[in-house]
């Protein structure tokens, strides 16, 4: 299995900070935020990972994580020339997945004590089709909210203000290669981004897209509070 990491996006709640660098190498913790994923992923047995990140600081991904040898982990970057939304992103992974592979995807901005290796693994028992994984939040409002029926997903519903449900869809996702299709039927939202959303509820539709919920904590490190809770929280792991 290979592994994604988005790392682009104008990181526009983080401002002033991301004026001068792409949020995901901002600190949490004694680490730059992209250093969680690319850990997950390679504690999971994923070596081979690509990461799409914009033009501004792409330099200083490669300057900090080189190859990946010294982690144990083999990159591959690529650029994302204007920030158009996940799934656009997303799209620039085509050529590094084999046709009929399949591929854990991560937002970078996206922190979890979960390992990857049980739902990768549950993942590559599914025949096809897509999943991901929702995590119970006070504040769904600001995800992805999962409508559920009879235990399946019925709907995704981006950033809704009356939430259906608690339960917050994440930003790690599971895919085959039949995605970037899905991919390239989609049009952009009113926001004028390929929404993720979108993409996975083509799969919800047809009843292909399965789901696991995050047992340890969750956070998406993309506000300054939450950049501060995720600080608190690694801090608290891992020292
Ligand atoms: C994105 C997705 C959203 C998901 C969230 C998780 O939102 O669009 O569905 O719940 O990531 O972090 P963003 O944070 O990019 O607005």
């Amino acid at each position: 299995m290979k592994g994604v990491v988005l790392a682009g996006g104008t990181g526009s709640r983080l401002r002033p900070l991301t004026q001068y660098i792409n949020k995901h190498l901002l600190p949490v913790g004694d680490l730059p935020m992209i250093q969680y994923a690319i850990d997950k992923l390679s504690q999971a047995g994923v070596r081979d990972i690509l990461i799409i990140t914009g033009k501004q600081s792409a330099g200083l991904y490669v300057d900090y994580l080189g190859s990946g040898d010294s982690i144990g982990a083999n990159l591959t970057y690529k650029i994302q020339d204007q920030a158009g939304g996940i799934a656009q992103a997303l799209a620039l992974a085509e050529d590094f997945v084999e046709k009929d592979e399949k591929f854990v995807v991560i937002l970078g901005d996206n922190l979890f004590q979960d390992p990857l290796q049980p739902i990768i693994h549950a993942y590559n028992q599914q025949a096809e089709g897509a999943m991901v994984l929702l995590k119970e939040v006070e504040d769904p409002r600001r995800y992805g909210v999962a409508m559920m029926e009879n235990e399946h997903i019925a709907y995704i519903e981006e950033k809704p203000k009356h939430p259906n449900s608690p339960f917050a869809v994440t930003g790690i996702y599971l895919y085959d290669s039949t995605v970037f299709d899905i991919v390239k039927s989609q049009s952009p939202s009113a926001r004028g981004e390929m929404e993720i959303t979108d993409v996975n509820n083509v799969y919800a539709a047809s009843g292909a897209l399965s789901h696991m919920f995050l047992k340890g904590w969750w956070i998406d490190a993309g506000t300054h509070e939450s950049l501060f809770q995720a600080t608190l929280l690694v801090r608290k792991e891992f020292n």
